[in-house]
């Protein structure tokens, strides 16, 4: 896995983004069981902290203290200052760890595992081969009945080099392949949500419904990779097709209004997307 360099993060102290308190919804959910002391919380790209950053009026104060909260992101600057809103929320505990992606499980210890995973607005940055292999390695890391929470945009506002956002309806197909490959019935579909700017979609997978062993998800890596790599493929070649009609409609006709203009710029962007995901990184 690699970063893109126009990676960025917000932090917007006075708004919650809807993602984040679609998350934090779920949270509390868990939280508020009275049977339950203890939650552990992995937040995968964690960035500045922008899903903490409210938690103060979220949660109660004594459910804010069962959260053992484990941010892991690439970017140190960016885990200073979410530690630093971390420092104020009087969690049970709180750590940040340092290290690409793909390997986030050496890093944090392969035995560790969570009750509430969240992994927002990241997916775009990360080739589809790079971000299914990640979903993979979160299944197993959740406990018998943990949750992981996945957002992302279809389209981003401002668009980023290299960036490459996948579609709900892509992702709903192939997380049931991983799924046929499991031989189990679950399946998930991905919830597209349109915003006034974007449109985004999530997922949420529940361990307990997918009843599937470790074992059987390491038995499996092999096949599930290779069929995920063709139905990547796929995924390209038909956004390649789509992207290169439409500069070819501009390139013959022009971009004549504001709206062609910005389709333009974001089809020029997703052209040079595909190529990069085509080099397979
Ligand atoms: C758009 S931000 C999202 C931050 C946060 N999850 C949120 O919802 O506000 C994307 C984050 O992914 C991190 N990131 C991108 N590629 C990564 C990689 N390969 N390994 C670890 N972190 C990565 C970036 O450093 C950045 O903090």
């Amino acid at each position: 896995m690699s970063m893109i360099s126009d990676s960025s993060a917000v932090l917007e102290l006075q708004r919650i983004l809807p993602q984040h308190q679609s998350a934090i919804t779920l949270l509390n959910n868990m939280v508020q069981d009275p049977c339950i002391n203890e939650i552990k919380w992995l937040d995968l790209a964690c960035g500045k902290g922008q899903i903490i950053s409210q938690l103060k009026e979220n949660l109660s104060d004594n459910n804010r203290k069962k959260i053992i909260y484990d941010g892991y992101d690439i970017n140190v600057e960016f885990t200073k200052i979410a530690s630093r809103i971390a420092s104020n929320l009087e969690l049970r505990q709180y750590r940040f760890n340092h290290g690409d992606l793909s390997n986030f499980a050496v890093v944090l210890g392969v035995e560790k595992e969570f009750d509430f995973i969240t992994c927002t607005n990241v997916a775009h940055e990360l080739h589809p081969n790079a971000f299914v292999s990640l979903v993979l390695d979160s299944f197993k890391r959740l406990t018998s009945s943990g949750q992981l929470f996945i957002y992302d945009m279809e389209s981003l506002t401002t668009p980023e080099l290299g960036a490459f956002p996948l579609r709900g309806n892509e992702i709903t197909s192939l997380l049931n392949t991983i799924f046929e490959c499991l031989n189990t019935v679950y399946r998930v579909h991905a919830s597209v949500w349109s915003h006034k700017t974007c449109k985004g979609w999530s997922i949420i997978i529940n361990r307990a419904h997918i009843s599937i062993e470790n074992e059987i998800f390491d038995k499996e890596k092999k096949a599930i990779t290779n069929k995920i790599k063709l139905k990547i493929d796929d995924i390209i070649q038909s956004r390649c097709k789509e992207c290169v009609d439409l500069l070819t409609t501009y390139t013959i006709y022009g971009a004549d209004t504001a709206e062609d203009e910005q389709l333009k710029l974001v089809a020029l962007y997703e052209f040079w997307a595909l190529h990069y995901a085509r080099g397979g990184k």
